[in-house]
């Protein structure tokens, strides 16, 4: 490891985000399954390219299919998906796109991970708040009723913990907010935070 070096590329990640006239974060959603995390992730990124914005979502179930075809659901691959999942939004920040993940992401330590990895600045984490019991009525792709019966083990919420969030920048209450009204108030806080950050300086000469 001590044998790497990072090589500093010409262009710098300023010079990205200035030409995309944005500035570059991570919408960090975590919540059960089922608690419409995917849903609002989608509607949020249409909402933004509306805006003008650049985008990426990542989302559990396709990152899963490919760069983590090999982990499973045990708090060690949880931890590990959350890690790699952070350190490619944290390329797509360099890149200067507003990245939206939508990952259960139960533990908060591993959220914390994500926070250091892609940085304080750029990190917002919103709460998809749907109580499980809701979440199990919905079932949309029948698991909870797979993981009651045992047929799926380690399931988070029945045999595998979730913990809440003690401090989101955002809390959505899908049982409240509608998903119009959940975007709508996480395009605030992006807006909000786009005012009051300094915008990206210049690309080098
Ligand atoms: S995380 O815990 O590592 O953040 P991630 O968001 O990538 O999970 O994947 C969750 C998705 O995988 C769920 O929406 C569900 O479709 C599927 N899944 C399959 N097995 C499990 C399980 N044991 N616990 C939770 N989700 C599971």
């Amino acid at each position: 490891m001590s044998d790497i070096k990072s090589y500093e590329t010409a262009l710098n990640p300023q010079a990205r985000a200035a030409l995309k006239m944005q500035h570059p974060r991570v919408i960090w959603l975590t919540g059960l399954s089922g608690a419409g995390k995917s849903t609002i992730a989608n509607e949020l990124e249409v909402a933004l390219n509306a805006r003008g914005k650049h985008t990426y979502l990542l989302d559990g179930d396709n990152v899963r299919a490919g760069l983590c075809s090999d982990l499973g659901f045990s708090d060690q691959d949880r931890e590990e998906n959350i890690r790699r999942i952070a350190e490619v939004a944290k390329l797509f920040i360099d890149a200067g796109l507003i990245v939206t993940t939508a990952f259960i992401s139960p533990f908060r330590r591993d959220r914390e991970l994500a926070r250091k990895i892609i940085g304080e600045c750029h990190f917002i984490e919103v709460f998809i708040d749907t109580p499980i019991s809701e979440c199990e009525r919905r079932d949309p792709k029948g698991l909870y009723s797979k993981a009651r019966s045992g047929l799926l083990k380690n399931f988070t919420g029945i045999d595998s913990a979730y913990e809440p969030p003690a401090a989101p920048n955002i809390h959505i209450n899908t049982i409240e907010d509608s998903v119009a009204h959940a975007v709508s108030k996480i395009l605030e806080v992006i807006y909000k935070a786009e005012k009051t950050h300094i915008l990206p300086a210049p690309p080098k000469k």
